[in-house]
């Protein structure tokens, strides 16, 4: 069987992080910064995988450890995501497998979503399946799943789609907004953002302070509601404000950080029309919408607030074959 590459874009969190893990939209976009997947067969009956920026290097294992292989968490993405597309549509085989990106894993630009669905989509291809981006959601949901137990799927939904999206939890709903370009800053704040720990501080949050916390999530639904209508108008000067307001209600769920405040800031006093932390929170990226003439002060403002500036395109398309 000829040798497959796919690709797939990273994401950001516009609108909606932490509460769309209890039901409640968010809206994401992807990015044009890409996670390449290849995929061939290796005539016996080991896979192996070449994936140095989810810590594996030359890594071989039988294709009957698949379960029980000792691999570093990144690096599960890939395992846990063969495991299941062999469990669920074909008899496994030996493969050779190789990922490039074009992000640093540390961005919070989801590397290991990316991965997960370059995985399954490669697989589709290479085993000549043509499965349904319905279908890829699934197997990429349920590998996401098993490997770190919580998720909503939004960075999978904006890996498979691209574009900008409003998402709700699993992918009860996934529909694409109709908005090109977003004039979006990205500020990268040099810290590592622990996703999986973020999420259980605000389930404890919520089992101590149930009635506030659900208020909070409410709040930022109705946020997302404004959002998602104000994007498609192209209206970013009030999608800004929207944005300020979630940072507040993000603080009040505990999961901003000092760093990322800064660097907010510093954005709103050289005029950002809206900013907020992207994604978990307590570092990774914050986003800041701007102005055209205001781009460079606010960029500035970043840099001198101690971050450092991303350039990605947002709207990116989602998951293709590369040639
Ligand atoms: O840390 P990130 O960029 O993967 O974003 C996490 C967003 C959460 O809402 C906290 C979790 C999720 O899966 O929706």
């Amino acid at each position: 069987m000829e040798r497959i590459k796919v690709s797939a874009p990273g994401k950001l969190m516009l609108m909606g992080e932490h509460s769309v893990i209890y039901g409640h939209p968010c809206i994401v976009t992807a990015v044009d910064q890409r996670m390449g997947v290849s995929i061939g067969e290796s005539g016996d009956n080991i896979i192996r995988i070449h994936a140095p920026e989810v810590g594996l290097d030359n890594f071989s294992l039988a294709i009957q450890n698949l379960d029980t292989a000792e691999v570093p968490k990144g690096a599960k993405f890939i395992t846990v995501g063969l495991r299941n597309f062999f469990r669920r549509f074909e008899n496994p085989i030996g493969l050779t497998i190789d990922t490039s990106s074009e992000f640093s894993s540390q961005f919070g630009f989801g590397s290991s979503s990316a991965v997960t669905v370059g995985i399954i989509k490669g697989l589709s291809e290479f085993f000549g399946l043509s499965l349904s981006n319905r279908q890829i959601f699934d197997l990429s949901y349920q590998t996401v799943l098993d490997v770190q137990g919580v998720g909503s799927g939004f960075d999978l939904a904006a890996a498979i789609w691209g574009g900008t999206i409003y998402f709700i939890t699993g992918g009860k709903e996934i529909k694409r907004l109709e908005v090109e370009n977003l004039p979006m800053v990205i500020g990268y704040t040099g810290i590592k953002a622990d996703t999986v720990s973020l999420v259980k501080k605000v389930s404890e949050l919520r089992t101590e302070k149930p009635e506030f916390i659900e208020q909070i999530f409410s709040s930022i639904s109705s946020l997302v509601q404004k959002g998602k209508v104000l994007l498609e108008k192209e209206d970013f000067v009030n999608f800004g404000k929207l944005m300020y307001a979630n940072q507040e209600l993000l603080d009040n769920l505990e999961v901003g950080g000092q760093k990322l405040s800064d660097l907010i800031y510093a954005a709103r006093n050289a005029g950002a029309l809206g900013a907020k932390l992207s994604g978990a929170g307590g570092g990774d990226c914050m986003i800041a919408f701007v102005d055209r003439k205001d781009k460079v002060e606010v960029e500035n403002a970043i840099i001198n607030a101690g971050g450092v500036i991303i350039n990605a395109r947002t709207g990116a398309q989602g998951v293709r074959i590369e040639k």
